[in-house]
């Protein structure tokens, strides 16, 4: 079903793809269960932006991920639980099982009150309720709004606020590594001030003291005992929402990405059929945590839609050792690995006496996502883990594309390490200069944009859609601009050089520089902050912070505990900078623009090739500030 099996048919594919979307797409979407069939496959301008797939089509997609799949693959596993602590036991979910609990959890949502187009909040640790949350708010037609439980509770009430969620599910707390994370107790925090919260869903996790709020809070073991697991799936137009996510962008607060029903879909399973060669029966182990969007449509939607054996694990690669991810591998004989460079570079620092232990006989494919991979660590996974055996696929997307965009397919194209490749059938990138014009032919460089609409696009940005046009379809009209740097070499291969925005990638996660300047500013002592991102060894890129304070404090050491703390609170620990220099000025324009690319080069440890700083208002700071980092 839909499956690419040579480079030959990915060629014939790309090129029907191209000389005519509707009919491919088309005939990609007939392989699903619709309850009523679309009109039109697509209309689309990027101006607006306005863009729908399958319209007029009807659908559940919890229908596709499982209703369909009970009578040839009810028994069939669907989820494999691995809990954070080994001694725990592994919890096996069949598919028929599965679609129970989605009933009864759907159930459980409506009985408090949630129903078709609300918006829900799941804060939870990754246990299979999370994946049972996630397809019962679909399942009635809610838009889910999961939320990375490392969040901060400023955070959680932000993006509750934004897209006025009325139920919460989350838990009392969660495992991740030797830490037990008390969720309930952030969420509590943020509720104070969340005034369209009605109801908070608390799954029992840990066993930790919490306080219920009598008639918001309910606990969901209780709640299961007064539903049924009948729960029919609630009819959906192909542009209903399914979805929103938040992300950061080069400016203000993140943004709900919202992604449809139809097209979303149709996307995360091909692309997951194709790019993984999935086949009937393989075990596929995402590590991804379910609050990203790799999450999302690879460890949720992509491999249920296509009936296969999603594991799901609670913890950390590091606890209880450097090896867990291994050992999983070979407990539950994975076949498609699908992790990120900065766990490959981190477990690769450790050393191989971890991966020794373990057989690893099980993988056929190995898989990259979230931020370019270095060829040290590609070349280690493929030689130490894949044993020069597995294909490794470095699969470019966003958060916007819903899917994979650009990757080999596993097997099927040549591989070159720290390239993510090829276009998927259905993807048209290109590269613009600074003046938006299109750079043709290979061996060139520039701004990476898609000029095409695919299924899984984003369609708008949640409340805000003239925000979705500004960052994504202004900076060079009637194109889709990714926000990446990038490179076609002379076969045609792209290479992702990274963002050229103010974003940063930092173990893969994203952020605005000014989302950690804001959250920094808020330190009494700081007047003004500038961030930038640097090479990181295990991090791909780490945060630098330079900082103007009323007074330079006398303890540094103090004062970094001080502004860490300020920044788990505002964001989450994840946005913790890694380096924090006191600066007297910081290089601004006249116009009253900070010049980072300074400071990129100082953070990097660069003090000549500084460009021209003619343009600064005191060309003086910058001696200062070389001279302050010690350079
Ligand atoms: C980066 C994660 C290089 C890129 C799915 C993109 C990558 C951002 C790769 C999106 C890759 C993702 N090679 N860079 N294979 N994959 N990126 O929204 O900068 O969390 O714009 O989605 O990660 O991050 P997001």
């Amino acid at each position: 079903m839909n499956k690419i099996n040579s480079l030959k048919e990915y060629k014939e594919e790309y090129r029907k793809s191209i000389d005519n979307p509707e009919a491919f797409w088309s005939k990609k979407a007939e392989s699903f269960t619709w309850k009523k069939k679309w009109e039109k496959v697509l209309n689309w301008e990027f101006e607006t932006p306005q863009v729908e797939w399958f319209i007029g089509g009807q659908l559940n997609i919890t229908e596709n991920c499982l209703d369909r799949h009970l009578d040839t693959k009810g028994e069939h596993i669907a989820i494999i639980w691995e809990p954070n602590d080994p001694n725990e036991d592994t919890v096996r979910i069949t598919y028929k099982e599965l679609h129970k609990r989605v009933c009864s959890f759907a159930n459980v949502l409506k009985r408090n009150g949630g129903k078709k187009g609300d918006r829900i909040c799941l804060y939870m640790p990754m246990t299979p309720e999370l994946a049972i949350a996630t397809l019962a708010c679909a399942r009635i037609g809610a838009i889910h709004s999961v939320v990375f439980a490392g969040f901060s509770a400023r955070s959680l009430e932000d993006r509750i606020n934004d897209a006025t969620c009325n139920i919460i599910v989350t838990a009392d707390g969660g495992y991740r590594g030797a830490k037990t994370i008390e969720l309930k107790h952030i969420v509590d925090k943020a509720l104070e001030t969340c005034p369209s919260i009605e109801k908070s869903i608390v799954l029992k996790r840990t066993g930790g003291k919490v306080t219920m709020k009598s008639g918001r809070d309910v606990w969901l073991h209780e709640e299961l005992e007064h539903v049924n697991d009948i729960c029919p799936a609630e009819t959906m137009e192909s542009e209903d929402a399914l979805f929103v996510l938040y992300t950061s962008g080069s400016t203000g607060k993140p943004k709900g990405v919202v992604h449809t029903c139809g097209g979303y879909m149709v996307y995360a399973e091909y692309s997951f059929r194709n790019v993984f060669q999935y086949k009937d029966g393989d075990v596929y182990w995402c590590t991804a945590d379910i609050g990203w969007i790799t999450g999302h449509t690879y460890i949720v939607y992509g491999p249920l839609l296509s009936g296969a054996t999603t594991v799901m694990f609670e913890g950390v690669p590091t606890y209880p050792d450097s090896g867990r991810f291994w050992e999983i591998c070979d407990k539950h004989q994975v076949n498609l690995f699908y992790t990120a460079p900065t766990a490959i570079r981190a477990l690769q620092a450790c050393g191989k006496e971890f991966v020794n232990p373990y057989k690893l006989t099980s993988l056929r494919v190995l898989g990259s996502v979230g931020e370019p991979i270095n060829e040290e660590a590609w070349h280690w996974y493929n030689d130490e883990i894949g044993k020069g055996k597995c294909p490794i696929v470095d699969t470019w997307w966003q958060t916007e594309t819903g899917g994979i965009m650009i990757s080999p397919l596993a097997g099927i194209t040549k591989l070159k390490p720290s390239y993510a490749t090829l276009p998927l059938p259905g993807v048209q990138p290109c590269l613009v200069d600074s003046d938006g014009h299109e750079i043709e032919g290979n061996d060139v460089q520039g701004n990476l944009c898609i000029k095409f609409p695919w299924p899984s696009m984003i369609r708008t940005t949640y409340g805000d859609h003239e925000r979705c046009k500004q960052v994504y379809f202004s900076t060079y009209p009637g194109k889709y601009f990714t926000g990446d740097g990038c490179r076609r070499d002379e076969d045609g291969y792209y290479r992702i050089t990274g963002r050229v925005d103010d974003v940063i990638n930092v173990s893969g996660h994203r952020f605005g520089t000014a989302e950690i300047e804001a959250a920094i500013d808020e330190h009494e002592n700081v007047v003004e902050t500038a961030v930038v991102g640097y090479p990181h060894d295990i991090k791909g890129q780490g945060i630098y912070a330079y900082a103007i304070c009323h007074n330079v404090p006398t303890d540094m050491e103090a004062f970094v505990v001080e502004v860490n703390k300020t920044v788990v609170e505002i964001i989450g620990p994840i946005a913790k900078p890694d380096k924090i220099q006191i600066v007297m000025g910081l290089p601004k324009t006249r116009s009253g623009k900070i010049m980072r690319r300074i400071l990129r080069k100082v953070a990097e440890g660069e003090v000549t090739n500084l460009g021209d700083t003619s343009t600064l208002l005191d060309p003086s700071v910058v001696a200062d500030i070389i001279k302050g980092a010690g350079l």
